[in-house]
């Protein structure tokens, strides 16, 4: 058993595991810590995760798949997780992936095996599959390259999605055809019967489609046997680890509030919940089990794919930010489009996720700037709008308010406490705190672990 950590605030019951028992709502076991991406992705979830993942006893994946690509350095070595959680590195840990997640069986194995060289020994003892979660196939993966092809075609842009078959792969799951882990593991014969259905499925709405079925099933099957000792229940799993004994639980989100299926800037979207709530259905987590939620953004914005911006900046800024952060996807290698921080989306993410606290990351990057702007408010034929535009149409034409600070024009990636950044980096921060209403309690200015000035 850990000690209970004195830099997050993670509550224990220490209430031994036992269904049917009667709970207070002020008893209901240990809570959950919860990590979220308050942007449009790549705010440096990882990061954050790896952080508190060297304290954690259960580091879990509840939605996404690999269109994620989260970065860890350590000791100099960087690793780039997409299905794995990030604390697949904390040998201490163990690592979950609930079934919320669709997992592409080729794709996680070449990403263990690929990290496995890099030096991530054991990691296969130390991750756990839920039985309930849905997987992606390869057909997939290649339905969505012909639905981007199909929407270029029809609408003359498509959403630039990565190509990894999360859209089909949920759509499969919402249309209760799509096939979970408990199937691959169950009765072989029965599955191949759904899985050539779900072929045939696809194949009638995408006639170009071709499967080498009897080849599929056969590396399919080869997958299982390598999976199974990985899988449990997942809800059960996850119950005991609730109310056995203290436990340090950490959630990590993938992609973002602003790609939410829900939430975020749809169409341009991915297929999942990566908001609050999709920690509990993703989980199988009771809400009164969440404890802190932390939205990690980034010191200004990015994008990947296409859809509204409204910060963006399509000049010479755009450029520094993109140059500067090394602003390319870790899972496509597609450059990041940049802009300044806007504030309304990090708020609107905000009134969903109910944060606790932020991780402020990237500072360092706006190091050389001459002066630095941040979005306060969008507003509509020149009247301020309180709310975030559902449609993507009235979001392209809002016009953004600007406050405009001096840059402090300072190395800050040597900073390791509040009082090594400059006065004008400080007043930055504290801004933004103040404008989103909640506090910031790490500030990055820089890519390693010890980058990470922690406030309180
Ligand atoms: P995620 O998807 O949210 O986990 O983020 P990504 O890993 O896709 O992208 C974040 C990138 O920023 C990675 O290359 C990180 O190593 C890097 N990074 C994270 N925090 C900082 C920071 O404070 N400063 C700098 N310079 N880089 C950072
Ligand atoms: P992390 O976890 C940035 C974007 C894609 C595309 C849209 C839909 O690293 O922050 P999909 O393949 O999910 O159907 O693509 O969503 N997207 C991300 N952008 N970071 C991510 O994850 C993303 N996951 C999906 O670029 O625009
Ligand atoms: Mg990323």
């Amino acid at each position: 058993m850990m000690a209970a950590s004195s830099t997050t605030s993670w509550r224990i019951s220490g209430e031994p595991a036992a269904t049917g028992q009667k709970r207070s709502r002020n008893d209901a076991g240990n809570k959950v810590t919860v990590v979220l991406g308050a942007q449009w992705g790549d705010e440096g979830k990882g990061k954050v995760v790896d952080l508190l993942a060297t304290e954690a006893d259960f580091v879990c994946r509840c939605q996404g798949g690999n269109n994620a690509g989260h970065t860890v350095v350590v000791d100099g070595k960087e690793y780039d997780f997409h299905l794995l959680p990030s604390g697949i590195i904390n040998p201490k840990s163990v690592s979950l992936i609930g079934n919320g997640v669709v997992i592409h069986l080729p794709g996680l194995f070449e990403e263990g095996d690929k990290n496995e060289k890099k030096g991530l020994k054991g990691w296969e003892k130390r991750l756990i599959v839920s039985d309930r979660a849905h997987l992606v196939f390869d057909f997939h993966q290649v339905v969505d390259g012909l639905q981007e092809t199909e929407r270029q075609a029809q609408e003359g842009k498509n959403i630039g999605t990565t190509k990894k078959g999360i859209g089909p792969a949920y759509s499969s799951k919402a249309s209760r055809t799509g096939l979970r882990v408990c199937d691959l593991l169950g009765d072989f014969k029965d599955f191949s019967t759904r899985f050539k259905n779900l072929v045939r499925q696809y194949q009638s709405m995408y006639p170009s489609l071709t499967v080498d079925v009897e080849d599929q099933l056969k590396k399919l099957k080869e997958y299982s046997e390598r999976l199974r000792p990985m899988v449990r229940d997942g809800v059960y799993y996850m119950y005991e680890a609730l109310h056995g004994p203290p436990k340090k639980i950490l959630v990590e989100g993938a992609n973002a509030a602003l790609l939410d299926i829900d939430f975020g800037t749809y169409p341009f979207v991915t297929s999942s919940n990566c908001t609050v709530g999709g920690a509990c259905t993703g989980l199988g987590i009771p809400p009164l089990n969440i404890g802190d939620v932390f939205g990690v953004a980034k010191a200004y914005t990015t994008r990947v794919g296409i859809g509204a911006f409204p910060t963006e900046q399509l000049n010479a800024v755009g450029e520094l930010l993109q140059t500067r952060g090394h602003e390319v996807g870790v899972t496509t290698g597609r450059k990041r489009r940049c802009g300044w921080l806007d504030l309304v989306i990090v708020r609107y993410a905000h009134m969903i996720n109910g944060f606790t606290a932020i991780a402020l990351t990237k500072l360092d990057i706006l190091d050389v700037l001459d002066e630095i702007k941040v979005g306060v408010a969008y507003k509509l034929n020149g009247k301020r709008i309180p709310h975030f535009p559902a449609n993507m149409d009235v979001l392209q034409k809002v016009e953004v308010e600007y406050e405009t600070f001096p840059g402090w024009k300072t190395d800050t990636s040597a900073a390791r406490k509040w009082n090594d950044l400059p006065a004008k980096a400080q007043n930055y921060i504290r801004f933004i705190e103040n404008h989103i209403g909640v506090p910031i309690k790490w500030v990055g200015v820089g890519k390693s672990r010890e980058c990470m000035i922690q406030m309180f």
